[in-house]
């Protein structure tokens, strides 16, 4: 059976961007293919954070990933930190990347360009997620685009270790959703969604109120002229907001587009649309908001499982690599 293994950050609140380029195809995945799923903290590390905050938003994130969907009968769901391996086998994967690889990943580049105190882990950082990919003989990630970068550097690393230490790892492939990878701000339609708290009024949480999003959608940057047409270089508003209508409701920004002669009624159709998309997942997340206990179980059933998997492959990459084992 096919393993699929992606992963999110605890870090701001989960947006419309993460729903439709990723976890709606984690929810798909989970019914065929044996799929893990991991709210990365340790990853959230690589920029300072408030620690009772992160305890909280981990277990947030979790409850957002259960209420989008995911079934733990199907599924594993777990904390990275919880299986101790990731750190481990990061370890390995950064000492066969090479310094020149690291520095020419693009998001590092961004995010150490934009921030005061730039951390030895953020620059790391892709070394543990490929740690996080190779510890379960993945196959596939479903991830949005910017993460593609990160799947290249992790089928570099894997290939590399198999040639230099025997074969040790599945080397996997990154899986971009044709419609909704790159979802991009309501408000700077030339940037994508992000978590930052940057531009509120051009982000749409899962979690959000169906007036505050009608409010967004109403007032998002279109473009010049009334033409509704899919051409993201030209018309990055209007296309921003075919492309989150036709990921919303199963369809090519291209057929979204048909049968629209203005903004209006394209702005009020996909607001509607995506109220329809987060109203079941809203209801879920608040009946798992008073029964915090549910989440935690799902989490430490997920980390034993998860765990049986990290250690044998962590155990396999120890032995190839030449570390003695323990006497
Ligand atoms: P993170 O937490 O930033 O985002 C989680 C997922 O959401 C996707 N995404 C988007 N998709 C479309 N439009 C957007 N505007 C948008 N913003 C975010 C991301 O591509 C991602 O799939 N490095 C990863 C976390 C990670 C990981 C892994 C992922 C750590 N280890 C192993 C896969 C496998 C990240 O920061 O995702």
């Amino acid at each position: 059976m096919t393993r699929v293994f992606s992963g999110i950050k605890p870090t701001g609140e989960v947006h419309l961007g993460n729903l439709l380029g990723a976890l709606q195809y984690w929810v798909e995945d989970q019914h065929r293919a044996d799929s893990f799923y991991c709210v990365v903290d340790l990853h959230a590390l690589t920029t300072p954070q408030n620690p009772e905050e992160l305890r909280a938003k981990t277990l947030d994130v979790a409850r957002i990933l259960l209420a989008i969907g995911l079934d733990p009968e199907v599924c594993t769901l777990f904390v990275q930190s919880h299986v101790h391996e990731h750190a481990e086998m990061a370890w390995l994967m950064e000492c066969t990347v090479s310094y020149g690889e690291l520095r020419r990943m693009t998001q590092f580049k961004d995010k150490s360009e934009s921030s005061e105190f730039v951390s030895g882990g953020l620059f790391t950082y892709p070394a543990l997620m490929a740690a996080d990919i190779l510890l379960y003989e993945t196959d596939r990630v479903p991830v949005g685009d910017d993460q593609r970068q990160h799947l290249e550097i992790t089928r570099d690393i894997a290939m590399r270790f198999n040639s230099r230490y025997g074969d040790t790892f599945v080397v996997p492939a990154a899986a971009i959703p044709r419609t909704g990878a790159r979802v991009m701000d309501l408000q700077q339609p030339t940037d994508k969604m992000s978590k930052s708290d940057d531009s509120p009024q051009g982000t749409v949480l899962v979690t959000e109120d169906p007036r505050s999003i009608e409010k967004k959608f109403k007032r998002a940057v279109t473009d010049s002229g009334t033409e509704v047409r899919y051409d993201p270089e030209n018309k990055p508003g209007v296309s921003n907001l075919l492309a989150i209508l036709g990921a919303a409701t199963g369809r090519t920004p291209e057929e979204a587009a048909k049968g629209y002669g203005q903004y209006g009624p394209l702005k009020s159709d996909t607001a509607e649309a995506v109220i329809e998309l987060l109203r079941p997942v809203q209801e879920r997340y608040q009946m798992l908001a008073d029964d915090p206990g549910q989440t935690a179980a799902v989490l430490r059933s997920g980390a034993d499982k998860a765990q049986q998997i990290a250690a044998s492959v962590l155990a396999r990459a120890r032995r190839n690599i030449g570390l003695l084992s323990r006497p």
